[in-house]
């Protein structure tokens, strides 16, 4: 088994540690929690070991339907072994019900119902606050080319498609998210993480939130909110 190394890269929820296989790297998930670009900071107990869980349980399900993506093995509770991507330094924002940043630009009430889906990009830069670019910028700033573009885009919307077909069925509303994506071996596969920290995730019945705008926004209850994703995902119980 690969064996973990010096840390590579500590971001606001994981670590990145390199193994003595360069092809392969560890992702050890945390508990810590942040909102509006680090300046909210705060502990989600146990968020780690369900971030962990969630994420690998959603990237195998999208591998079962032919989204490629860097997950190899979990390791631990925390540990995830994944390819070593190098990542694209673009957020992708999928959103099928307008809520948090679009219903503030686009003045549409939060769970408002979107025609079609709005596939956002935003630069990954935390000095200038991950702003948002189009196509045109990532050409112009080099940041990918029009064929990983192609890719990205058509991958971020097969994602979409699976997740809300899934997650339909344990009475989930996947409302937006957000993926990155990284280069593997001359091709581009699905990185980082799918998780509540990552999605927003409504109740279909109750349109309770169940995802980290509960601790972004203080609605209490942050902790049972990823038990509960986790539940409905590992149970595969309907409510
Ligand atoms: P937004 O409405 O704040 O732009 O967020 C859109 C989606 O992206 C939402 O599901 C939360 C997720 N997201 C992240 O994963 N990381 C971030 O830094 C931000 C701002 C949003
Ligand atoms: N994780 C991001 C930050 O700290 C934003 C967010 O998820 O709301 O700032």
């Amino acid at each position: 088994m690969a064996q973990m190394r010096e840390m590579m890269y500590e971001g606001k929820a994981k670590q990145v540690f390199a193994t003595d296989d360069p092809t392969l790297a560890i992702i050890h998930y945390k508990d810590d929690a942040t909102a509006f670009n680090g300046l909210k900071k705060g502990t989600i107990v146990g968020k780690g070991v369900i971030n962990n869980v969630v994420s690998n349980h959603l990237m195998t399900l999208l591998k079962e339907h032919g989204v490629e993506s860097h997950l190899v093995e979990q390791l631990s509770e925390r540990d995830t072994l994944v390819r070593r991507v190098q990542i694209v330094p673009i957020e992708v924002i999928v959103r099928n019900i307008a809520a948090g940043s679009l219903s503030k630009r686009i003045g549409y009430p939060e769970g408002t119902k979107l025609k079609s889906t709005v596939l956002e990009y935003c630069y990954k830069n935390d000095d200038l606050g991950d702003p948002m670019i189009n196509e045109t910028h990532i050409a112009a700033m080099g940041l990918a080319t029009k064929e990983e573009m192609d890719d990205i885009a058509s991958m971020a919307l097969k994602v979409n498609e699976v997740l809300t077909d899934y997650l339909k069925d344990l009475n989930i509303e996947l409302i937006d998210f957000k993926l990155e994506f990284g280069r593997f071996d001359g091709r581009i596969v699905l990185a980082d993480e799918i998780s509540p920290d990552t999605c927003r995730f409504w109740d279909s019945k109750t349109g309770e939130k169940l995802d980290k705008d509960r601790f972004r926004r203080d609605l209490g209850d942050v902790e049972e909110a990823y038990q509960e994703i986790l539940h409905r995902l590992m149970g595969g119980e309907k409510k």
